[in-house]
């Protein structure tokens, strides 16, 4: 063991003393955001609103089942296996409903299904990933080589729009090809990426957030601002998600693009990160107000301690790996609650530069917290890969 291991090993031990009681209070919630006495809310009791992407659909439903699944691998206690089915049966309804459904998928029944099914073998949940896969790769514009974000919003024609999350969501596509033996998916999923990389990645390795292609002849239009500071600028968790899924897409493909894409974004975030390790909610934000994103810098830190393994160069890999633990120091040293007064573990995170709140709890920073310790463990259930 290293000094890093040593170390997150012992955070392990905080996080799951306090995932034991969390999980107790939650079993039937599908929890987003805590409130002001820091108890979870549950999208299941928002279906009904107007928004059909949220409640029950809501893109990051899947990411408690996968703090439960992370935590199973490592005690086998089968509590654990028993909290993360009911989360996924309560996404069941989701493919019946149909119309919220979204690019989003991968993110949703990557960690809860899919990781049942790799853990434990539960047939039920192949179903549900295949089947969440299929729903991915229908959205592929053939035209532009890229997945539709989005479904029709109100007033705005997404039909061309892509977004830079969405290089995180071909996991499911990959999975669904090696799952299948059958290479359509992955096929998808290549294109895909090929399109974010030519499409999204600038010149000094920042990245875009949307993208728009003409939904016919599939040029590339123009490009978005999104969740961050302004059009053109670096949203940092989009950052996160282009490091980490092209790091993914690589380990994926074993396309070496994607891991040169991967490296360009990684050296970018490293001349952006300041010396304390706090990941702002946008590279390019002014000084004032300083709005801060513990669940970007989750993302960013991930995806630098998986790159750290697949770099081909030495001094890069140590970097990479040096970073990514700064930064999760920094979130367990004075961004980590582990007292009952929270639900949640990683307070100050930003939804996007513009939320009205923030220094916010959102359940998938603490995914990506706990996967991050894992990975510095070397026990990480490869989620995404
Ligand atoms: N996938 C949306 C977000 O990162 O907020």
């Amino acid at each position: 063991m290293n000094s890093y291991s040593r170390w997150a090993s012992e955070e392990l031990d905080k996080v799951k003393k306090k995932i034991e009681w969390v999980s107790e209070n939650n079993k039937y919630k599908l929890p987003y955001t805590t409130d002001e006495n820091g108890i979870y809310d549950n999208k299941a009791d928002k279906n009904k609103e107007f928004r059909i992407d949220d409640g029950l659909n809501w893109w990051t439903n899947g990411f408690w089942a996968g703090i439960l699944w992370l935590i199973y691998n490592d005690t086998k206690d089968k509590k654990y296996l028993d909290y993360a089915r009911i989360q996924e049966e309560m996404l069941d309804p989701c493919f019946d409903i149909y119309y919220g459904l979204h690019h989003d998928v991968g993110f949703m029944f990557m960690p809860s299904a899919a990781a049942d099914y790799r853990l434990t073998g539960n047939i039920e949940s192949r179903k549900r990933a295949l089947h969440a896969a299929s729903l991915l790769a229908g959205r592929f514009n053939e035209a532009g080589g890229y997945i539709r974000a989005w479904n029709d919003l109100e007033g705005c024609d997404t039909r061309g729009w892509a977004i830079i999350d969405s290089i995180f969501n071909i996991s499911l596509l990959f999975f669904a090809s090696r799952e299948t033996n059958d290479p359509r998916f992955a096929h998808i999923a290549t294109a895909h990426a090929s399109t974010i990389a030519s499409a999204f990645i600038r010149q000094d390795g920042s990245s875009c957030h949307i993208v728009e292609f003409d939904p016919f002849s599939g040029e590339r239009l123009r490009s978005h601002a999104g969740q961050g500071y302004k059009h053109g600028s670096a949203w940092t968790r989009g950052q996160g998600w282009a490091l980490y899924g092209f790091t993914n897409a690589y380990v994926n493909s074993k396309i070496e693009k994607y891991l040169d894409t991967a490296e360009k974004v990684a050296d970018y975030c490293l001349l952006k990160i300041a010396d304390d390790a706090v990941i702002p909610a946008d590279f390019d934000q002014p000084k004032e107000p300083f709005y801060e994103d513990s669940c970007g810098a989750c993302v960013i830190a991930g995806g630098l301690i998986e790159l750290s393994a697949c770099t081909k160069n030495r001094d890069k890999s140590i970097a990479y790996l040096d970073t990514g633990y700064r930064i999760i120091r920094k979130i367990a040293d004075s961004r980590a609650d582990y007292s009952s007064a929270c639900e949640a573990i990683v307070k100050n995170c930003s939804a996007a530069y513009y939320c009205q709140k923030h220094n916010e709890s959102m359940v998938y920073a603490d995914y990506f917290y706990i996967e991050a310790l894992y990975k510095l463990v070397n026990n990480d259930f490869k989620t995404w890969q």
